[in-house]
């Protein structure tokens, strides 16, 4: 069989619909319940073969993202390389559309995606179970990037359980001007709640969740970081309240932060909230998009 040229793959943006954070562990990660929704923003990356690993990146913050070796993406295509004993000598491009350093598991996405577009590429017949495994040592948010949909991830959030969802939901995500450390955001997560209690996934969220019901699962919606994000970036506020006075059903902070996300009740309801925001100069800009959304697929290759 002759090996493809170029492998293009295609990787979804997520939301912590539930994000429940306990103490800091030993190791310095914290254990959660994270209720993760994949959702349609897509990156692409697309790996071709070269004379050395190479990383190149397109969109409108191409400039935020970095080139090196600390890419996750950079990082994929070594461990996979690492483990079958192959150079890895790939270009990796990034379409970029995600917003970097967001709350929306940017890095981890690119992470994914370069990992199934190398396996393609160089026909290793890695099983799923050895891809998601490389996906943990990535980083928490990585085995979700591959496996989409909705998910709840137990652990520092690599351990999987896939959770079922009746409808498509709509929302509006609001990025936001620069980026915010995730450690950063877990260490003042610590200085606010020195008494964090052991994370539980909420039966009523993923009730919400498997019917298909908006208007139960704003009710739900809680993220034990955004506190720590809104006292690290307390200008998220302004962009919160435009979004619910603009008629979202709930709105809250992507992750760790700094992206702000809008449930709305339709299509419709998320074009007029992702106007208002845009509109109000409270956001660098605002998007539509759905969810759930599958996991890193193979477009072209
Ligand atoms: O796993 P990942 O590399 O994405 O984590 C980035 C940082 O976020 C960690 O170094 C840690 O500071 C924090 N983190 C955490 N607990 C988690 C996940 C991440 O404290 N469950």
């Amino acid at each position: 069989m002759t090996q493809p040229g170029a492998v293009t793959v295609r990787v979804p943006a997520k939301v912590n619909v539930q994000l429940a954070v306990g103490p800091a562990r030993p190791d310095g990660f914290h254990d959660l319940a994270n209720v993760f929704l994949a959702v349609g923003l897509y990156d692409e990356v697309t790996a071709t073969p070269a004379d050395s690993l190479r990383i190149t990146c397109s969109g409108p913050d191409a400039d935020k993202v970095p080139l090196d070796r600390t890419n996750l993406a950079a990082r994929a295509a070594e461990l996979l390389a690492a483990r079958y004993g192959l150079a890895p000598d790939v270009h990796l491009h990034i379409a970029k559309d995600i917003p970097v350093a967001g709350g929306m598991a940017g890095g981890s996405a690119d992470g994914a995606a370069a990992l199934v577009a190398c396996d393609a590429l160089w026909g290793t017949g890695a099983s799923r179970a050895e891809l998601l495994d490389i996906c943990a040592e990535l980083g928490s948010d990585v085995p979700f990037s591959l496996v989409g949909g909705a998910a709840l991830g137990t652990g520092r959030g690599e351990k999987l359980s896939v959770l079922e969802v009746g409808g498509s939901f709509h929302w509006v995500f609001a990025a936001a001007d620069g980026g915010l450390s995730t450690p950063a955001v877990y260490r003042e997560f610590d200085r606010l709640t020195p008494d964090a209690g052991a994370p539980e996934a909420d039966p009523v969220l993923l009730e919400a969740l498997r019917t298909g019901d908006a208007v139960a699962l704003a009710g739900a919606l809680t993220n034990d970081l955004q506190a720590a994000a809104l006292s690290l970036r307390p200008s998220l506020a302004s962009a919160l309240a435009v979004g619910v006075e603009a008629g979202a059903l709930a709105a809250l902070v992507s992750g760790s932060g700094p992206t702000t996300a809008f449930l709305a009740q339709d299509a419709a309801s998320a074009e007029k909230i992702a106007a208002a925001l845009t509109e109000s100069g409270t956001c660098r800009s605002a998007r539509p998009a759905v969810s759930p959304a599958p996991g890193a697929t193979i477009v072209s290759g």
